[in-house]
């Protein structure tokens, strides 16, 4: 009746920006991501307590993060014909929100394997993935380590829509991501409701659709090949694109700042002068950069000198597991 998950954030190489269902949450578009380690959260599920109780990062949760993970554990609820009860949930991650990387996804996905395995259902990456996505649909990406990719799916009841991992972390030791957080502010419009802005009232929207669908097999040849100047091209190219597609909402969504025009500006510079590194950017200020080994110093030492705060280097991370109980 309880049991404890870890699982790490993911980055999307090929961003997910929108959703055909928003109660299910299905995406208009495929999609392709990295799981990074170091950085992790952990959780834990205990059914038959005698009130449902959720407790992320030492906070009671309230409000609609509350109503995410109930509901996520009422579908758990209705795959088992046990009376499982109400539940505990008890969720810590090892990296600050204010990091800029979203810790729901990894919060989800381990929310989602602890809640199968406390309700005695069998370990199915799948299941969790489709389960995992009611949370947030980024975390249906967290379930497997290495590259992942949201395939979006074409039924109505979701049950096609979940993430499969396309090659595991070995595949690709050498590749880094850093992270360069210049602003540790929230942000103003979440992602959530960035992306339903940009659906219905961006024109280049369908435009985004099509062409992020057609990137992930482009990117995934690329990450076959381990071809880091393709991918590290893609990567920038679809950012760009997301944040073109939001910034033509009415309002205008812009979730860049100076100071990520600053590092950009910086970072081609590096580029001319030989350093391979490339840029993806979620719906906020904060770049995460792609390199190499040989190069992550100086994607660090780049960050800073463009202001960075904190600056978190990661490698290709592994699947979401189970811990002991002890
Ligand atoms: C820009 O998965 O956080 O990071 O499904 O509404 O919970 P919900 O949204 P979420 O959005 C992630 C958007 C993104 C791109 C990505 O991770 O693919």
């Amino acid at each position: 009746m309880k049991a404890t998950a870890l699982a790490h954030p993911n980055i999307a190489l090929v961003k997910y920006w929108g959703k055909r269902d928003d109660a299910l949450i299905l995406p208009h578009q495929s999609s392709l991501s990295l799981t990074l380690s170091p950085l992790s959260v952990t959780t834990t599920v205990e059914f038959g307590v005698p009130t449902d109780a959720v407790e992320i990062n030492g906070h009671t949760s309230k409000g609609s993060e509350r109503e995410r993970v109930l509901r996520l554990l009422e579908s758990v609820r209705a795959q088992t014909k046990d009376a499982l009860g109400p539940a505990k949930v008890v969720s810590r991650g090892d990296f600050p929100m204010a990091a800029g990387l979203a810790s729901s996804a990894a919060g989800f996905a381990a929310l989602a394997v602890a809640g199968r395995a406390a309700a005695g259902l069998p370990s199915d990456a799948r299941a969790a993935s489709i389960l995992a996505r009611l949370g947030s649909g980024s975390a249906c990406r967290s379930v497997e380590g290495g590259f992942c990719e949201w395939q979006r799916g074409e039924r109505p009841d979701g049950d096609d829509s979940f993430a499969v991992q396309r090659f595991d972390a070995a595949h690709w030791p050498d590749l880094r991501m850093v992270v360069a957080v210049l602003d540790r502010g929230e942000k103003d419009v979440k992602s959530r409701d960035g992306m339903k802005q940009t659906v219905e009232t961006s024109p280049y929207y369908p435009a985004w659709v099509r062409d992020a669908e057609e990137e992930v097999p482009r990117a995934r040849a690329h990450i076959a090949r381990r071809d880091l100047q393709a991918l590290g091209e893609l990567c920038e190219r679809n950012a760009w694109r997301m944040h073109s597609t939001s910034l033509a909402a009415d309002p205008p969504l812009c979730y860049l700042n100076a100071g990520t025009l600053g590092l950009i500006q910086h970072l081609r510079e590096h580029r001319k002068k030989g350093i391979p590194v490339w840029f993806t950017l979620d719906a906020g200020p904060n770049p995460v950069l792609l390199t190499d080994a040989a190069n992550e110093v100086a994607a660090e030492a780049l960050a800073r000198a463009c202001g960075a705060l904190d600056v978190i280097r990661c490698v290709p991370g592994g699947d979401a597991a189970l811990k002991q109980e002890h």
